[in-house]
């Protein structure tokens, strides 16, 4: 198929949901990715935060080979060895998260999330925060919270209610004896890169607790090293009841969990279930990229070398830029107007980068990102920064 083919193939059957860029990626490699013509790219938004480990990592790549000749799919009903070593590595990575429920995507553990805190209280009160994006299906959704993802889909699941971030008076008022679980991004990604407050996290866990309420903590963005440590809960030293994770988990297989504590019950045969959540095929590669991710320490090197990129950022003399902020490799930079035309120019220079609302550029890098590979990102963004669209002619 020639370019030409594909781009009338994919606007004709398209959804029409995504915004599509003309660029036909047909292969990725670490950090870069080649477009059909060979055109390399340096990839600092890993498919939305999932390629953690960059793309096409040889020992993914290795335990999928194997692994798709033996088996690929199982019910969870039955028992299975992929299942297991996933279960045993994933269950000792937050002490006090034991168990694991597994399906296929971040909206899908947040709806599991949801509905475990509901049958496991037996109350109907879900509280989230201002600018939360927990995904699209219709109870994430409800706990998502800018009008651009809701409007339209209304009447939304009753029960949800949402609070400042980092507030901790408003919370003491949301949190009520009839909250089943209050659901927190530790680090907001869509939201616009901010981080929680340690007062504001450690302060939520003591809510909750004074109710018998549980904490849900949302770290399908922030998950598996991204921040620095596995999650970045644990950075705030603070165990969530529920924590939802995605992306990143079977190094870009399809796959999300919900790792579950000791206070939530009532999770009994056909309370919650998924056709494909915890087949071999998706066990096997998040094995092999969860051991990838400890061998290669790739949580410590996200801590540094998010250092390294927010300090590089801050030295950009550009009156356009309001803050850096962010937490290990998940940056966000937040600019006086709007990034969009920013964004584009950064992809003509053959960089990919993100949005994170209208006036912040998140980034995103996977985190075997080199240093030279972080230099050139803040010296293009720099010179982008400098004669893309001027002040006031951003859309
Ligand atoms: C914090 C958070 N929760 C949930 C989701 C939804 O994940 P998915 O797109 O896999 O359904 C996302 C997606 O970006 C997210 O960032």
């Amino acid at each position: 198929m020639n370019a030409t083919e594909i781009f009338e193939i994919e606007s004709k059957h398209t959804s029409g949901l995504y915004g599509k860029q003309p660029i036909i990626f047909v292969r990725g490699q670490g950090a870069l990715l080649w477009d059909i013509d060979g055109v390399e790219y340096l990839d600092c938004a890993s498919g939305h935060g999932v390629a953690n480990l960059g793309h096409a990592h040889p020992k993914v790549a290795a335990a999928l080979a194997e692994q798709s000749t033996k088996l690929i799919t199982l019910f969870e009903t039955f028992y299975n060895d992929q299942r297991a070593a996933l279960m045993q590595k994933i269950g000792t990575l937050v002490p006090g998260l034991e168990r694991v429920f597994f399906c296929n995507s971040g909206t899908e553990s947040v709806e599991a999330a949801i509905k475990f805190a509901r049958i496991s209280t037996g109350r109907p009160g879900i509280v989230a925060t201002m600018r939360a994006f927990h995904g699209r299906t219709m109870g994430s959704l409800s706990a998502t919270y800018n009008k651009k993802y809701r409007e339209g889909f209304e009447p939304l699941v009753p029960g949800y209610s949402h609070v400042p971030y980092n507030n901790i008076e408003a919370l003491e008022k949301a949190v009520s004896d009839e909250t089943a679980a209050f659901i927190l991004e530790v680090v907001q990604g869509e939201g616009g890169v901010y981080v929680a407050d340690k007062a504001y996290v450690q302060a939520a866990r003591r809510i909750c607790d004074e109710h018998n309420t549980l904490l849900i903590v949302d770290e399908v963005q922030s998950g598996f090293g991204r921040t620095g440590n596995w999650f970045a809960v644990q950075s705030y030293g603070v165990t969530p009841d529920l924590l939802c994770c995605a992306k990143s988990l079977a190094g870009g297989i399809p796959m999300g969990a919900v790792l579950i504590g000791s206070a939530v019950k009532n999770l009994v045969p056909g309370v919650h279930g998924s056709t494909f959540g915890g087949n071999p095929l998706s066990c096997a590669a998040a094995v092999a990229a969860l051991n990838a991710i400890e061998e290669e320490n790739l949580a410590v090197q996200a801590a540094e070398k998010g250092e390294y990129l927010m300090q590089k950022l801050r030295e950009i003399d550009s009156p356009l830029i309001r803050e850096v902020r962010g937490m290990g490799l998940m940056v966000g930079l937040e600019l006086k107007q709007k990034v969009q035309p920013y964004l584009k120019a950064l992809q003509e220079q053959h960089i990919l980068a993100l949005n994170a609302g209208l006036t912040v550029i998140r980034l995103l890098p996977p985190l075997i990102i080199t240093y030279a590979q972080l230099d050139h990102l803040v010296e293009t963004l720099s010179e982008v920064l400098k004669t893309a669209p001027a002040a006031g002619q951003a859309e």
